[in-house]
Order: C-alpha cells, then sequence, then structure tokens
C-alpha cells in the first residue's frame, strides 16, 4: 500500500509541510509506505493546451511531470496539500493539477484505466492566514476535480484557518493531531465517502 503526498508549499518546514508531515506518518501508522513529493524541487510547465493528449492520453511536454505522473498512477493514496494562495491553490501546485488533463483525457476521453479496480482515496491538507468562510472554497473544488482526473475519490480534508507565519502551525496541536488521523483513515478505509 503507497501514499502519496505532495507537498504544494514553496517555503520549506511549511505550515503545509508539517501538517503533510504527521498525515504520513499516520498513513505509515497504518501500514503504508510513504513518499513525500515537494514542488519547490520539480520543474513543472504549466499546460500549454496543445491537446497531444488526445490522441494517446500522454502529456508531449518533457518535464518533471514525467515521473511524477507515474506516481500519482501508481499510488493507492494521495494527499495533496497546498496553502491558500489567493484563495487558491499555489501556482506550483495548480501546475501539476492542470497537467493532469492529459490523466483526465485518458478517463473522460479515451476511457482508458478502466482495469484498475482499486479504491484509491485522496485528503486535502490547507492553511490560510485568514478565517473568511469561503476561505477553502476554490482550492477543494479545484482538488476534487483534480482528484477526479486521476482517479481517486475526495475522501476527506483538513482545512486550518488563521494560520499566516511559519510554522504557526505547531501552536495548533489539535490540526496535528488531526493531520495524523487524516493520513491513518486515509489508509484504513474509514474515510471512505462511498
Ligand atoms: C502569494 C500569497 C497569497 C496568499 N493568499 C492568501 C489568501 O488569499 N487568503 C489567506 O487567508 N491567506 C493567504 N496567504 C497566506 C498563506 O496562506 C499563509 O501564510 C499560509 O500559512 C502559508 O502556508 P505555508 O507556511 O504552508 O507556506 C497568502 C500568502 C501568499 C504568499
Amino acid at each position: 500500500m503507497r501514499v502519496l503526498g505532495i507537498m504544494g508549499s514553496p517555503r520549506r518546514q511549511s505550515n503545509t509541510e508539517i501538517l503533510l508531515d504527521k498525515a504520513l506518518e499516520g498513513a505509515g501508522e497504518a501500514g503504508a509506505e510513504v513518499e513525500k513529493v515537494l514542488v519547490s524541487k520539480l520543474k513543472i510547465t504549466p499546460c500549454l493546451e496543445i491537446y497531444a493528449c488526445l490522441k494517446d492520453g500522454n502529456c508531449s511536454i518533457r518535464d518533471d511531470m514525467r515521473p511524477l505522473y507515474d506516481k500519482l498512477l501508481e499510488a493507492d493514496h494521495v494527499i495533496f496539500a497546498s496553502p491558500i494562495f489567493f484563495y487558491g491553490i499555489t501556482s506550483q501546485a495548480k501546475a501539476i493539477v492542470d497537467r493532469c488533463q492529459a490523466l483526465w483525457v485518458r478517463r473522460h476521453v479515451l476511457h482508458m484505466g478502466g482495469e484498475d479496480k482499486r479504491v484509491r482515496r485522496g485528503g486535502f491538507i490547507s492553511v490560510g492566514a485568514t478565517r473568511g468562510e469561503k476561505l477553502f472554497d476554490g482550492a477543494v473544488l479545484t482538488v476534487k476535480y483534480f482528484f477526479d482526473a486521476i482517479g481517486v475519490k475526495y475522501a476527506g480534508d483538513l482545512l486550518v484557518r488563521g494560520i499566516g507565519d511559519k510554522g504557526q502551525i505547531e501552536e495548533n496541536p489539535a490540526a496535528l493531531q488531526d493531520a495524523i488521523r487524516l493520513g491513518r483513515e486515509l489508509v484504513s478505509g474509514t474515510k471512505d465517502p462511498s
């Protein structure tokens, strides 16, 4: 059982990374093999809307997205983590999402991947500095459709308001515990909406 964590904040030891690490710790406790990918280490071109993917579901851009497609398809469960930047996810995280148009094409246009019968679950982790009611609405919608594109069920999320300074999330032990629980439940299947 493999769990892939995508760390979408450009800064290291960020609130997002701290929460993601806890979630991966929980997934590990539940028996999963975990891997963390840092968007800040990848060079990913935004989608160029060439639509080469319509031919066979493969994107024609050669960059760090290539190995990430494999990781996204091979993982049993995915934890996607990004802070809120202007009511959405970070540009780095969004580039990954947009490039998954190729995987959306595979599923919804070319009808590929039907042989994969696994129930794959996804969890979303996010933080934002402010406290507005709609703070996470845009990001949650984006991630729901991202998970659909990669064939993962949106199983749950951890969304924490009022977190702005680097590492501030450490002062919120309840959120850290919630992150561990999210990772654990993603693997155990407790967080399965179906
Ligand atoms: C470019 C940028 C845009 C941001 N936009 C928002 C926003 O729209 N709403 C909000 O509440 N916080 C916003 N923030 C604050 C971050 O979400 C907050 O500092 C968060 O804790 C950063 O997470 P990190 O430590 O994981 O990188 C923004 C920060 C940056 C740098």
